[in-house]
């Protein structure tokens, strides 16, 4: 069974009198174990698809499953737990915490689910350390480099373990080089069984994605599964 599906959902903005409609009816699914690219241009849909998947928003139509519990049945409290437990978040401003060291910001999500310091510290460490950051961990994100502190951002949607890690954008404030980087990084946990999705306008990450979901005029146009041989 796929750990997130999004099901027939739709996504409308009101403006004063008038209606955004940011994502038609759409059905999307992420697998455990696998990459998931969604391309698309700008203000096609795909921030509005993955907040939907994350349980940022709530659809207006249509249903989100996460890790088979319908999200539609939860209150807020209930929906705010299921993310911290079942969803990491990067972004392309890692959104890092700037008086806090790379450790301190990693211990972040493990402190606000109620972990004592000593048990969130491992877990920082085992985190930073899968993403080859643990050297860093003293550092103030200001004396990290972009691809740096987006990896330090990654061991941070990563420490709670979750099973789905939602990422938009997470290589556009990159060079070519710490892209690829950040993309081998997520690679390997997408290997080692997270389900990852991607949301990106960057049509050199094709080659690290399982499967490739394609938004235009807010909805999804195409869906393409790579054959890994
Ligand atoms: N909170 C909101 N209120 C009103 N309109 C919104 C809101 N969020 C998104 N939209 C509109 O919905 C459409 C889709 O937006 P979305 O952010 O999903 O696009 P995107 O594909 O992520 O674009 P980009 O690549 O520029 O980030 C856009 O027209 C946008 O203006
Ligand atoms: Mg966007």
């Amino acid at each position: 069974m796929p750990i997130a599906q999004v099901i027939q959902a739709s996504k409308e903005f009101k403006s004063g009198d008038s209606i955004i409609v940011a994502l038609k009816p759409s059905s999307m699914e992420l697998e455990t174990g696998k990459l998931t690219l969604i391309i698309g241009p700008s203000g096609s849909g795909k921030t509005t698809l993955l907040s939907l998947m994350g349980c940022v928003i709530y659809p207006t139509t249509g249903e989100v499953v996460i890790d088979g519990v319908r999200t539609s049945t939860l209150n807020a409290n209930k929906m705010a737990h299921l993310r911290l437990n079942k969803i990491g978040f990067v972004f392309q401003q890692f959104n890092l915490i700037a008086p806090l060291s790379a450790e301190q910001n990693v211990m972040l999500p493990l402190t606000l689910m109620g972990k004592g310091q000593a048990e969130a510290r491992k877990k920082a460490r085992e985190a930073m350390e899968k993403v080859n950051m643990l050297h860093r961990a003293k550092s103030l994100p200001k004396m990290l480099s972009g691809g740096e502190q987006q990896r330090i951002s990654i061991a941070r949607a990563l420490a709670t373990d979750p099973p789905i890690m939602l990422c938009d954008e997470p290589t556009a404030s990159l060079d070519t080089e710490s892209a690829h980087t950040v993309m081998e990084e997520l690679k390997m946990l997408a290997n080692e069984g997270k389900a990852i999705a991607i949301v990106t306008h960057d049509m050199r990450l094709k080659p690290y994605a399982d499967e490739i979901i394609y938004v235009s005029g807010g909805e999804i146009s195409k869906n393409e599964i790579i054959q890994t041989i």
